[in-house]
Parts: structure tokens; sequence; C-alpha cells
């Protein structure tokens, strides 16, 4: 099998016990379809045109506006969430922007995106990598525990994770770390999640147990039985919402892809912001602004950043106010009460031109088609982030982003393989062994022999990890881009990988 191959200087000692649960197969995840890509369904990829409009009362400009091919569905009656959309832009007198629209689609409390469904694997629209295999999770486990061990095993520690989705990253980092009753022991975990949903089958997969008299629907949930000990979970809209005042570990997988970016394109007047209009047939249409917006100031903060002459080579500019406002919140959280962030997201290490994009059961659709019924989201600019944390804390040390493959494969995915391998069926293995390629690989999956349309797509050097960290805490540092970890120990136990 050629997946063997990459599984090389197997260990024969894996002495972390994670045991082996059927794992989920082969959907496309948010890059791996083989339709359209982004920049295809992007209105202004094929149009620069640039012809000046004078600001009259209705401040749009209409020149540059492309219209988007055929949609994907069948016509249909607008959705609430359309009615909606359409409400907000004409009794504003006017169109709203990208990032507004965005946020609307993902998360207006009634009808967004994520509020009211499961949206993953098979019978949803994408797959992510905690999905795709167990692996995921325990190996970030290892990095928990590391980071934990290097803190000085900090007796109480607040376990974040933002955007849990089904909550499998989560439920299989406590399977793996359960064995360490002191790491245990610590946590508080808080889940950030917007969706009522999602949060019920959050609480289901970790085997939540209400706590006795707790408010039916809020925050006062408690973990029991998972390692035989209270494990306190609660769950939050924000960031902000959660308790300060411990060392605290932020995880966020696939969060800051949804997190709403505003678009610009440059013409001769210089940098406008892309809007959402309606259109005289009622179907949603791109527009220009004809005058700076305050997303502007994001636009101006984003360059100042960058190298002029990389600024100079685009044409169009996505930023993301909320990613970079959330970075300096966790930012100022780890500076005081010590602690650190990783984020793993699929991105680039530059300024990101034009990757909104919007994903319907493993397909590309039109951004504009039926809001609320397909995924929207965009690349990460890892850039911003860094510099987002640097600028809200002089303390704070930011490093990668690494490829996820390095960090999976610095925390001994492919020992953790190795031993998995040696206890389980046939099929069990081509699962274990298709869903390693997927987290590691790069491109299409070499050893592939079923339908053309279902090769697993490897998600090992388009997503990418970041860490930031800040070393309060008995002056400890980690550092991960630097570590190759052949073994380490916790609470006394040495590990060899
Ligand atoms: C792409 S999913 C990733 C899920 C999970 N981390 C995974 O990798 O499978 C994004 C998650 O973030 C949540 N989410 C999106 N935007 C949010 C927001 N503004 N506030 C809180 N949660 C949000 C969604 O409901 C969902 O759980």
């Amino acid at each position: 099998m050629a997946l063997r191959k990459l599984v090389r200087h197997a260990s024969s000692i894996s002495n972390l016990y994670f045991p082996s649960t059927p794992l989920s197969l082969s959907f496309s995840n948010r890059f791996s379809s083989s339709s359209t890509s982004s920049s295809s369904t992007s209105p202004f990829v094929a149009n620069n045109s640039d012809s000046e409009t004078p600001i009259s009362s209705i401040s749009i400009d209409r020149s540059s506006l492309y219209n988007p091919p055929g949609h994907s569905h069948q016509p249909h009656s607008d959705s609430e969430l359309s009615k909606h959309l359409k409400g907000i832009i004409k009794f504003r007198g006017g169109p709203i922007s990208v990032g507004e629209y965005m946020s609307q689609v993902l998360t207006n409390p009634k009808s967004g995106y994520y509020i009211n469904r499961d949206v993953f694997g098979a019978q949803g629209d994408f797959i992510t990598s905690p999905e795709v295999s167990q692996m995921f999770g325990e190996m970030v486990g290892v990095w928990v525990m590391c980071l934990w061990e290097q803190m000085g095993q900090p007796q109480r520690l607040n376990l974040v994770e933002l955007g849990p989705g089904r909550g499998t990253l989560m439920a299989d980092l406590l399977r793996g770390v359960s064995k360490f009753k002191n790491v245990v022991e610590s946590l508080n975990i808080h889940l950030v999640e917007c969706s009522p949903a999602l949060q019920k089958i959050q609480h289901q997969k970790l085997k939540c147990v209400d706590e006795e008299n707790a408010a039916q629907d809020t925050d006062k949930r408690t973990l029991s039985f998972l390692v035989g000990s209270q494990i306190p979970v609660s769950w939050h809209a924000t960031m902000e919402q959660v308790p300060s005042g411990l060392p605290t570990i932020i995880i966020g997988h696939e969060f800051f892809d949804a997190l709403p970016v505003h678009q610009f394109q440059k013409v001769s007047r210089g940098w406008c912001e892309k809007m959402v209009d309606v259109a005289e047939d009622s179907s949603f249409r791109f527009v220009l602004s004809p005058q700076p917006t305050p997303a502007t100031l994001y636009l101006l903060k984003r360059c100042k950043w960058a190298a002029p002459e990389e600024i100079a080579e685009l044409n169009q500019i996505e930023v993301c106010p909320q990613a970079m406002e959330l970075t300096e919140t966790i930012a100022n959280r780890i500076s005081s009460d010590g602690g650190g962030a990783l984020i793993i997201d699929y991105g680039f290490n530059e300024v990101i031109s034009d990757s909104l994009q919007a994903i319907r059961k493993h397909k590309f659709v039109d951004l504009l088609d039926d809001p609320g019924s397909a995924d929207l989201s965009a690349y990460v600019d890892f850039p911003s982030i860094r510099h987002s944390a640097e600028e809200a804390s002089g303390e704070v040390s930011v490093h990668g982003p690494i490829t996820q493959s390095q960090f999976l494969g610095s925390l001994g995915i492919n020992y953790r393989i190795e031993a998995l391998l040696q206890n389980c069926t046939e099929e069990q293995a081509e699962s274990l062994r298709t869903g390693y390629w997927r987290l590691v690989g790069d491109g299409e999956a070499p050893f592939w022999e079923g339908p053309d349309e279902c090769v697993p797509i490897g998600m090992g050097t388009r997503y990418k990890v970041h860490v930031t960290l800040e070393g309060p805490i008995d002056g400890w540092r980690f550092q991960l881009v630097d570590v190759s970890i052949s073994s380490y120990s916790i609470s006394g136990w040495r590990f060899r990988l």
C-alpha cells in the first residue's frame, strides 16, 4: 500500500493509549472539490472595468458589475433569510457589505447557515479534519498536554474551543488525555459556539450530564463520566464571555475561516468596497461602493503590515476585521492569564486577494445563490493574525504558520497510526490510512482506486497552524516550530513516540 510508505520510522512504542473508534472516510473538505474554484465564481475576476460614477443620492457604482452565470438551482421562492437580507437592503436604502452579508448568511440567529442544523459529513456540505480521523483530535491533545506540562502543570486550566462543530475534536482530545488524571482534573472546558443545534450535538458527543438545578438552556452543564471525574463544560456565544483568571489554552480549528470578510477592489479612484445589492429582477448582485466605508480602516491597517510591492500587485484585497479583533482578545487574554492558542485553518502567509467561496453538498456554488443554504468561508490571512497579536501585546510570541503536515508530524502522528494499525480490522486499517493521508498528504491521493469524484484530497499543506503564546508562568516557552518530538514526559512519565 502506497500509504504505508508514508508511515516510516515506525516506533513500536506508543504508551499513550487511545482506543480506536470507527473512522469516517473520503468526503470532500472545503477545498477538495474538483468543481469550480472560488475565483471562477467571483464577479470581479474577469471584469476590471474602471469607469467613474458621480456620487448621487444612491451611492453605488454599478459600472463594474458582472452578471454571475446561471444559478446552480432551479428558480425558487425566497427563503426567510433572502427576504431578511432584501429587507435590510431596502430599508437601509442601499447595499450591504460582503462582510455583513456573510455574517447574516452564516449566523443570523433565526435562519443562518450554522444555526439550525448539522452541516458536516456525507449528508452535509463539507468535512473537516476532526471528522476525517480520530488522530487529529488526539494529536491536538498531545499538544495540549505538552503545553500544560511546560506551563508548570497548572492545577486549574481553561481549555477553550472556538467553533467546535460536532464536538469531535474535543471528544477525541479528551479520550486521548483521559489517562492523565492531573491534566484532566485541571480542566474547565469552554465551548464558544453560536449555533443552538450544534451546541446540542456537542453536548451529546461529550456525554455531558447537566448539573442539577442548572438552567435548562444555558451555561451550566457538567461533563461527568467521561473520565470518571467532574469536568465542567460551559457554552458561550463569544470568546469575551469566557471567564478570565485562569491559565488558558485556546483551540480554533476552521473557526477563523467562518468569520466575515470584507472585499475591496482597486479602480482608478482607489480602493472601493464590494457590496451586495438587489437587482431590478430581485436577484442579489455585487456592486462597488463609490466612497470609503467603515471597513476601509481595516484595509489601511492590513496594507500597513504588507510590503508596498505586495499591495501594488493586487487588484482585490480581502480583510477580516473580526479575525483581527478576536486575535487581539486572545492575545490579551493569554498575556494576562498565561496560556497559549492554536489556530489551524486553510490560508496563506500573505495578503489574501479574493478567496470567499460558497459550498453546498461538497460542491462550489454561486456566492449569492439561495443565501443560507451553502457554507461561506474564506482563506485565513495568517500575517494579519501575527500582527494583530503582536500589536495587542508586546509579550506575546507568535510561531508559524507551519503546515498541518509538519505540525501533526512533529507531534508523532506517524507513530500513532502505526500503533492503531496493530490492532484493527482490514476495513479499519483502510480507513486509518486514508484518513492519515488526508490529514498530512498533499493533492490527490495517489493510491486511490475508487471513483474519480471521490478521490481523497490531502489537507497537509493547505491547512496551516499558527501558535500564539506568552510566558508569564515560570518563564516557560513552548517553541512549537523548532520542536521535533521524539520523546516527551508528562507528569513524570516519559514517552517515546
Ligand atoms: C467550519 S465549522 C468548524 C467546526 C469544527 N471546528 C471542525 O473542525 O469540525 C465552524 C464552527 O464555528 C461555529 N461558528 C461560526 N461562526 C461563529 C461565530 N461567529 N461565533 C461562534 N461560533 C461560530 C459554527 O457553528 C461551527 O461550529
